[in-house]
C-alpha cells in the first residue's frame, strides 16, 4: 500500500451559511426575494432526469436556507461524527454577521459561540482550518455595496484582526477568503447569486478589493502571530485543450489564464499555502454554438456524472495539483467532492481522486492534507441550487435533522486509518 506522508491532514469541509441555520446576512434577504423565481425556472435550468429525480427543486423552500442543518446547535454531534470517521482536521467558516452584526459592534455572544465551536474541535483532536469569508456578508456590508465598495476592505480588516486576536490560542490555519474568483464571477459578473450584479466592471472592482484584502490580512495575521499559516483558496478547473488545433490551444490558454494563472499571480505573495478546490474539468472544444461564449463546449471525458451533471474525472485533480505546484507553495486540498444522493459514486470518487493525489505527491508535489466536501449534506448555495444536491459523507434528514453516515463515510474512514488506499 502506498502511504500518504506522515502527519497528513484528513478531514471534511463546510461553510457557515450552508450548515449553521438561522444566519442573518445579505444572502438570507436575497433568498427571500428570489426563491420563487428560481423555483419557477428549475424546468429550464435542469435536465429531465434531474427534474424527475429531485422534484423538490420546484419548491420555494428548496431555496431558503432557513434552519439548514442546525449545526449552530448541533456542532458537537457533527464533530463527534467527524472524529468517529477518523478525521484529524476540519474546515469551517465563521459568519461575519454573527461576530459583527452592526458596524463596529462586536457581539460577545457570537464571539463566544465560535470559541465553543473551535474548542469542541480541539477537544476531539481536529485541527481547525478557519475561513473568515465564505461569501456571506453582514447586512450592513451588503447595504454598502459589499465588495463593490472599497470601504469593505477596511471593515474586513478590522473584523479579521479581532478574530485573529480572539482565537489565536485555538487556530493556526486560516483561509481569509473562500474562492474569491467564484463569488466575483457568479455574484458580480453573471448575477446568479448575491449580490446579483451583472457587470464586468463591478466584477473587476470586487476582484481588486478582495485581492487587497488578502494582501492586508496576510500582514495583519502575521503581526498577531508569526506562527499563523495563511491560505488562499482557489476553485481550480482542470482546463485542457481537447485537440491540437492552434485556435483551440490558444483559447484554452486564455481561459486557463483567467480561471487559474491570474489568480495565482495576484495572490502568490499573500499566502503560506494554497487551498486547492477541485470539482470539474473543462476540456475545451471549439464548436460554433457551444455553451461557452457560444463558441466552445466542454468535451465529454467521462460517462459518470454527479447529480449536478458534472463529469467525474479523477485525473483532473492530478493536472490541477501539478499546475498549482509551480507556485512553490505547499498545498492542501480544501475541497473535493460530488453531489450524489444515492452514494453510488462517492466511495470510488474518493479512492480514485486520492490515487491521483498520491501520484502528484510521488512526482514531488508538496500536498499536506485533504478535505472532502462535505461532512454533511447542506444548503448548496452556489448559483442558488438549494437543498437537493447532496454532497455529504453524512446524510441529513431535513425534517428530523437526523444525521446518517453513508457507506462512503466508512470507506473514507478506512483510508484515513491506513493513511493509504488498500490494493495500491
Ligand atoms: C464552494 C462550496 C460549494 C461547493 C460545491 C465550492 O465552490 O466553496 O461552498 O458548496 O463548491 O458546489
Amino acid at each position: 500500500m502506498n502511504k500518504f506522508p506522515a502527519g497528513f491532514l484528513w478531514g471534511a469541509a463546510t461553510s457557515g451559511h450552508q450548515v449553521e441555520g438561522n444566519t442573518n446576512n445579505d444572502w438570507v434577504q436575497w433568498e427571500k426575494d428570489n426563491a420563487e423565481r428560481i423555483a419557477g425556472e428549475a424546468n429550464k435550468k435542469w435536465e429531465k432526469w434531474q427534474q424527475e429525480k429531485f422534484p423538490e427543486m420546484f419548491t420555494v423552500e428548496n431555496y431558503i436556507s432557513g434552519q439548514a442543518c442546525d449545526q449552530y446547535n448541533r456542532y458537537a454531534e457533527d464533530f463527534d461524527l467527524a472524529k468517529a470517521g477518523g478525521h484529524n482536521a476540519h474546515r469551517l467558516s465563521l459568519e461575519w454577521a454573527r461576530i459583527e452584526p452592526k458596524e463596529g459592534e462586536f457581539s460577545a455572544e457570537g464571539i463566544e459561540h465560535y470559541r465553543k465551536v473551535l474548542t469542541a474541535l480541539r477537544e476531539r483532536g481536529l485541527e481547525p482550518f478557519v475561513t473568515l469569508w465564505h461569501w456571506t456578508d453582514p447586512i450592513w456590508v451588503g447595504e454598502m455595496g459589499a465588495w463593490g465598495n472599497k470601504e469593505t476592505v477596511k471593515y474586513f480588516h478590522r473584523y479579521a484582526e479581532r478574530v485573529f486576536n480572539e482565537y489565536k490560542d485555538l487556530v493556526t490555519f486560516w483561509m481569509p477568503l473562500n474562492e474569491p474568483n467564484t463569488e466575483v464571477s457568479l455574484g458580480y459578473m453573471f448575477g446568479n447569486q448575491p449580490p446579483g450584479i451583472k457587470s464586468k466592471l463591478a466584477a473587476n472592482t470586487a476582484f481588486k478589493n478582495l485581492m487587497q484584502v488578502q494582501k492586508d490580512i496576510y500582514q495583519v495575521a502575521k503581526a498577531v502571530s508569526p506562527d499563523f499559516q495563511i491560505g488562499c483558496s482557489h476553485f481550480m478547473f482542470d482546463i485542457k485543450s481537447h485537440n491540437r488545433l492552434p485556435w483551440n490551444v490558444l483559447a484554452t490558454k486564455i481561459m486557463d489564464y483567467f480561471a487559474n494563472y491570474r489568480f495565482f499571480k495576484a495572490f502568490n505573495d499573500s499566502c503560506d499555502f494554497f487551498g486547492i478546490q477541485y470539482y470539474q474539468s473543462f476540456h475545451v472544444n471549439f464548436r460554433i454554438g457551444g455553451k461557452f461564449f457560444g463558441l466552445f463546449e466542454n468535451k465529454e471525458v467521462s460517462e459518470k456524472r454527479s447529480d449536478l451533471g458534472w463529469q467525474i474525472y479523477p485525473e483532473g485533480i492530478y493536472n490541477v495539483l501539478t499546475k498549482a505546484a509551480k507556485n512553490g507553495k505547499p498545498i492542501y486540498i480544501t475541497e473535493n467532492g460530488l453531489a450524489d444522493a444515492t452514494d453510488t459514486y462517492r466511495s470510488e470518487f474518493i479512492q480514485e481522486h486520492l490515487k491521483y493525489v498520491q501520484k502528484a505527491i510521488a512526482d514531488g508535489v508538496d500536498i499536506r492534507g485533504y478535505f472532502h466536501w462535505s461532512l454533511i449534506d447542506n444548503f448548496e448555495f452556489v448559483e442558488m441550487r438549494g437543498f437537493w444536491p447532496r454532497f455529504g459523507l453524512i446524510e441529513i434528514d431535513y425534517k428530523t435533522l437526523e444525521r446518517k453516515p453513508r457507506k462512503s463515510f466508512y470507506v473514507y474512514k478506512e483510508i484515513i486509518e491506513n493513511n493509504g488506499i488498500k490494493g495500491e
